[in-house]
């Protein structure tokens, strides 16, 4: 398969292809990606909570973002690559956002960055960064980054004044000059009406049908903890898998089962006389 490029993205979207994105955030979950033929690959700071541990988006630092995308980098041949600029990394100014954003594509090789929110100053932000010669994508609806100032995290768009909202901030992002936009927990039916007004890639997630569909790795192979949110299905059961794995080996070490002979080195005879001697 040839590279997925802006170009091929604005074609797959012109034919009426969906769009599959999927996120990675180390080389064995960008290698499974690029294995399942995925057109684009999301480095997306949920690594904050699916690989860190942390509570939210929110702590995850710039610096944390480049080690996990320097490693997806270098497993992916033909996705186009995006990353998530995490919370602090454009709060303060356009000229932060573009910093961090050259950060990403330089130290990481991102093909895009992807930036939260629709309001004036995430505008401006998107400017600044399309102006620096950096593809963005935008993502509005659900923005765990400020879920507290939503809220919380849950479906954005359900109400007459954030359905309004958020079918503004689509064509605002859009005027701004992203290249895609990522719109999550936002009714179906919402989604349809801001979709027909957008020119550019809708990708869902918890948002219906759209132009393409995002999920997040250990959601969708049923490796994050607890309960997941409704927009999530789940393909594959591989935390049990995981702990099963690591379970049966603890019981073997245990036993004495394990190492075998099959899984010890042998030496000659003479070698070990002469060792013993
Ligand atoms: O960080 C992430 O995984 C995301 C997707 C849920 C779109 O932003
Ligand atoms: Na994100």
């Amino acid at each position: 398969r040839p590279p997925v490029t802006l170009a091929r993205i604005a074609e797959m979207h012109a034919a009426g292809e969906q769009i599959v994105m999927v996120t990675a955030y180390d080389h064995p979950s960008a290698r499974a990606a690029e294995r399942a033929g995925v057109d684009m690959i999301l480095v997306g700071d949920s690594a904050a909570q699916v690989v860190l541990g942390y509570d939210g988006t929110a702590p995850v630092s710039l610096d944390e973002m480049l080690m996990l995308a320097r490693a997806v980098r270098r497993a992916v041949r033909t996705a186009f690559v995006v990353v998530d600029l995490p919370f602090g990394a454009t709060e303060l100014s356009d000229e932060q956002a573009v910093a961090s954003s050259l950060r990403l594509v330089k130290e990481a090789g991102a093909d895009a960055v992807k930036l939260e929110g629709g309001q004036p100053a995430r505008l401006s932000r998107i400017r600044a960064i399309v102006a620096a010669g950096i593809p963005v994508v935008g993502h509005i609806g659900l923005t765990p980054q400020t879920a507290t100032a939503l809220g919380g995290l849950r479906a954005q768009g359900r109400t007459v004044d954030t359905a309004l909202r958020v079918s503004q901030e689509a064509l605002d992002v859009e005027a701004a000059g992203a290249i895609a936009l990522v719109v999550e927990a936002v009714p179906a039916a919402v989604v349809a009406e801001i979709r027909g007004a957008l020119g550019i890639p809708l990708i869902g997630i918890g948002a219906g049908a759209a132009d393409g569909q995002v999920l997040v790795h250990h959601d969708l192979l049923g490796i994050t903890a607890g309960r997941t949110a409704r927009f999530v299905k789940q393909y594959a059961a591989l935390g049990d898998a995981m702990a099963e794995g690591i379970a049966t080996y603890a019981t073997e070490v245990r036993a004495g089962e394990f190492p075998s002979a099959e899984h010890t080195y042998p030496v000659a005879d003479d070698v070990l006389d002469q060792v013993r001697a």
